[in-house]
């Protein structure tokens, strides 16, 4: 674990006494590490200052986690010059793609220390935001207590809404007084899709049936076009958007597609060849979760010190490299996939 390795003891008595404006400590930064000895990072960010008052601990923990030297990050959207056609037009190997970035908002403390009063205000300005969204991007705000349970299980199967946050943020504090004053905004066609309150304060969200990467991502550039001027994001010229969970920094995208390989994902080094194209494999339900039927959630790796147009051509290069390599594992043979794989 990070924390681990770069918490040394004057470091612990330099920073314990330091407390920022919305009461973020030393302790609550390190508690969800210290719950879970299975935690990779074990930090949690309350608020932006809490990445400028407690840096000599989590600097190091960014630098290392990132393997960027925090030199500068910068952004940029444009698809000027890359190929923008569908990954997988015969829908053989991609269900799906999504791109979502986390923001949490400049004037408020993050999910792991906004306060009940906070956190409504938070909800109500967003809401009136995102009512004011126009075109294929108009919906409707759902609170989560609104939900009946058989929605809100629908809304999970479908990977539209997320669970109740998992025990690395409840220890961190993003827990408390759930449900209230979180939710879920989608447009009609449920292709843009905003989560309140769950690790950050928001996650924005375009996803779609099919391989096309590019609609996927030029929706939510749009979306965040729409949002400019009228929400002050939470950011920073060296650690870029800044989020809870110091692995989302930076652009705080990851760009995913759900992926059938069951020949691939059958072979030992399936997630190291997936390394090697900067690319993170997850479940079949996100983090934590199993893939099924040879079926990942296959990911941009690295979301700082890279821009938004790196990553789509990183994830576009990735995919491509592996369903040529799942072809030729199928005509190897192989048919049948390992248990959680
Ligand atoms: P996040 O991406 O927000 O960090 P998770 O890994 O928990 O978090 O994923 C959230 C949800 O998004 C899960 O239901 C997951 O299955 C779904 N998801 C991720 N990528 C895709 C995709 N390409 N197509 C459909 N659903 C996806
Ligand atoms: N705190 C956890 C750890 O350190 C989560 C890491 C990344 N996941 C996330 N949802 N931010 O392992």
């Amino acid at each position: 674990m990070l924390l681990h390795k770069h918490l040394t003891p004057e470091l612990k008595s330099r920073l314990e006494r330091l407390t920022t404006r919305n009461g973020w400590t030393l302790r609550k930064t390190i508690q969800s590490g210290l719950d879970h000895g299975d935690s990779q990072m074990g930090v949690y960010a309350g608020d932006s200052e809490s990445y400028a008052l407690f840096s000599p601990l989590l600097h190091p923990i960014i630098r290392d986690h990132s393997g960027h030297d925090l030199s500068g990050h910068t952004s940029d959207f444009s698809l000027d010059g890359l190929p923008q056609g569908d990954l997988d037009p015969t829908g053989e190997f991609i269900l799906s793609t999504r791109v979502r970035v986390g923001r949490n908002l400049a004037r408020y403390a993050f999910p792991p220390a906004i306060g009940a009063r906070d956190r409504a205000a938070l909800e109500a300005e967003v809401v009136q935001v995102l009512s004011g969204l126009r075109g294929h991007l108009a919906g409707k705000y759902h609170p989560l207590a609104s939900l009946s349970e058989a929605e809100r299980l629908e809304l999970v199967h479908h990977h539209v809404l997320f669970q109740q946050s998992d025990r690395f943020l409840d220890s961190a504090g993003v827990n408390r007084d759930w449900p209230r004053n979180r939710g879920i905004f989608h447009s009609a066609d449920m292709r843009f899709i905003v989560w309140v309150g769950e690790e950050d304060a928001l996650r924005i969200i375009s996803m779609q049936p099919g391989s096309g990467l590019a609609q996927t991502y030029l929706r939510l550039q749009t979306a965040l076009e729409q949002f400019d001027g009228q929400l002050d994001f939470a950011q920073d010229s060296r650690l870029g958007f800044l989020t809870a969970c110091p692995t989302n920094l930076g652009t705080a995208m990851r760009a995913s597609v759900l992926i059938r390989l069951p020949h691939l994902s059958r072979r030992p080094d399936f997630r190291a060849r997936c390394a090697r194209l900067g690319l993170a494999v997850r479940g079949l339900h996100g983090e934590h979760s199993e893939a099924r039927d040879g079926i990942h959630d296959v990911s941009n790796a690295t979301r700082l010190g890279v821009t938004e147009r790196d990553i789509y051509e990183q994830l576009r290069t990735g995919i491509h490299a592996l369903m040529e390599m799942e072809s030729a594992a199928r005509k190897r043979g192989h048919p049948k996939v390992a248990p959680g794989n």
